[in-house]
């Protein structure tokens, strides 16, 4: 290449480096284009037709010939300005990215230039996000292969619901790296209640709300949360706690629409005794002799349970989403430990560790059945043998024990208490029931002859 005799540049005529630039420049694009062109075609040959094997050397001469174009480049814009280098190198280095990370859509899956061939990123092309397929993609460990993982690459993974929500993520993608992160928050939670859960990482930072107050020592925290500064208010429709406490009142439809209300329900919840089914913390905590040390509440509102076992020395995890509420806020506030995530996830405990799983309402007939079998199988499998399963005011339609009591029996669990008793506040017409159960599991199974 090149249009005079090689090397003798003129660096003092602006006029002739400047042309050579221009050159060099639509050299560079034309290749690129050509390239890229190329990738799409080989992307979308229909496999049957071809022999896989040329494919894969037909690419891979591409991607060759490419890479000794660029290393042209780049030899020859050594001696050029270096502004101009950095937009080209940028470009092509851009481009070249893209065109490793495609699938090789036919053919042998091996690709022998060591490009990392990832399932993941086939459904991501199309309108497409580098940040996200940054984060996503197969990473080389930089000190190689790790004898503890037993591999030499990590993955940083996102829930395969992304998949089905391509817009919403690429609009979750969408920030300046380093800047503030949109403010964002109904959009990420409607990508988790779709199973884009975990979430992708982002590099922008998290907002902080305007006029951040200190939340109160313990154990002041744990029963009056403080000013509305340590929330960001957009994704709901309440502007600050007072509002949320007025709801019950204001016979508003909502989640937990009692749970902000320090003074009112939430004070009596598992010490006295409300309806038939109730037991209170400290006939459940009796029945272990001090063993309930630590566990987890599903689906645990603002963090009553929690709240409540602290105050007997047990540490418990609540899990809470954010609906139209900030309940994870407000359970932070409170000095026990929120955990964003739905019921859908596999929950991120280790088998046989936890003392007690305590649950109230969520665990019910609006989940579909099967699913709500395999929730009950996690359960099981992060409990600790002798653990407790507390399943507080479970509710359906009466006919519908025939299908929940076997599925519950099934786990074999010892029946501590079970109670089973009318839910008339929808009407007894639609003949619901309420089950609370305190189980324990069993300390062996499957136990070898
Ligand atoms: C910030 O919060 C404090 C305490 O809640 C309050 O007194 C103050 O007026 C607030 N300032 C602004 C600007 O909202
Ligand atoms: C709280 O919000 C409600 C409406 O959302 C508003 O009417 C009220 O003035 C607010 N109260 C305070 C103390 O900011
Ligand atoms: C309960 O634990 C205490 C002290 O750890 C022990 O003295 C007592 O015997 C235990 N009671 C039962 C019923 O296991
Ligand atoms: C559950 O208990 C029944 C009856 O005691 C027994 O036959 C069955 O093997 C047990 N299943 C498991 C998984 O322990």
């Amino acid at each position: 290449m090149g249009t005079d005799n090689g090397k003798d540049y003129d660096m003092s005529n602006d006029r002739r480096i400047s042309q050579r630039i221009q050159f060099l420049f639509l050299c560079a694009v034309v290749c690129i284009n050509v390239l890229v062109l190329y990738a799409f075609s080989l992307q979308q040959c229909n496999c049957p037709a071809q022999d896989p094997g040329k494919i894969i050397d037909t690419r891979d001469e591409i991607l060759t010939s490419y890479e000794r174009v660029i290393s042209e480049l780049k030899t020859e814009l050594k001696t050029l300005h270096q502004g101009t280098e950095r937009l080209i190198l940028d470009r092509t280095q851009a481009i070249y990215d893209e065109l490793m990370a495609r699938p090789i859509t036919c053919g042998n899956k091996e690709d022998r230039r060591g490009s990392v061939h990832d399932p993941f990123l086939e459904w991501s092309v199309g309108e497409r996000s580098r940040e996200f397929e940054q984060l996503v993609e197969p990473k080389k460990l930089p000190l190689g292969y790790s004898l503890t993982m037993f591999r030499d690459t990590v993955i940083s993974p996102v829930g395969h619901g992304c998949a089905t929500m391509k817009a919403e993520l690429n609009e979750y993608m969408k920030y300046k790296i380093g800047g503030e992160c949109p403010d964002d928050e109904a959009l990420a939670q409607k990508l988790l209640i779709g199973g884009c859960e975990p979430l992708p990482r982002r590099r922008c930072f998290a907002r902080i709300p305007n006029n951040y107050t200190e939340p109160y020592p313990l154990p002041d925290a744990m029963w009056s949360a403080t000013g509305d500064g340590g929330v960001i208010w957009t994704a709901h429709t309440c502007k600050n706690f007072t509002c949320l406490k007025n709801r019950v009142k204001e016979k508003v439809f909502a989640d937990c629409v009692d749970c902000f209300d320090l003074d009112g329900r939430e004070r009596n919840r598992w010490v006295s005794l409300g309806i038939a089914v109730d037991f209170t913390v400290d006939e459940v905590l009796a029945y272990k002799n001090g063993t309930i040390r630590i566990g987890l509440d599903l689906g645990g509102g603002t963090g009553t349970f929690a709240v409540r076992m602290k105050e007997r020395g047990v540490t418990i995890i609540t899990t809470t989403l954010n609906l139209n509420a900030p309940f994870n806020n407000f359970v932070a506030l409170r000095g026990v430990v929120p955990l964003y995530m739905t019921i859908s996830q596999r929950l991120p405990f280790f088998d046989n560790t936890l003392d007690i799983v305590h649950s109230m309402h969520v665990l019910s007939n609006w989940i579909p059945t099967d699913m709500l079998e395999f929730i009950f199988y996690d359960i099981d499998r992060i409990l600790r043998p002798g653990g407790l399963f507390w399943l507080d005011r479970f509710f359906c339609v009466k006919s519908q024990l025939a299908t929940y009591v076997p599925m519950l029996e099934n786990l074999n669990y010892t029946k501590l208490r079970w109670q089973v008793a009318d839910k008339l506040d929808r009407g007894p017409e639609l003949q619901e029931v309420y089950v609370s159960a305190l189980l324990m599991k069993p300390t062996q199974r499957f136990s070898s002859e």
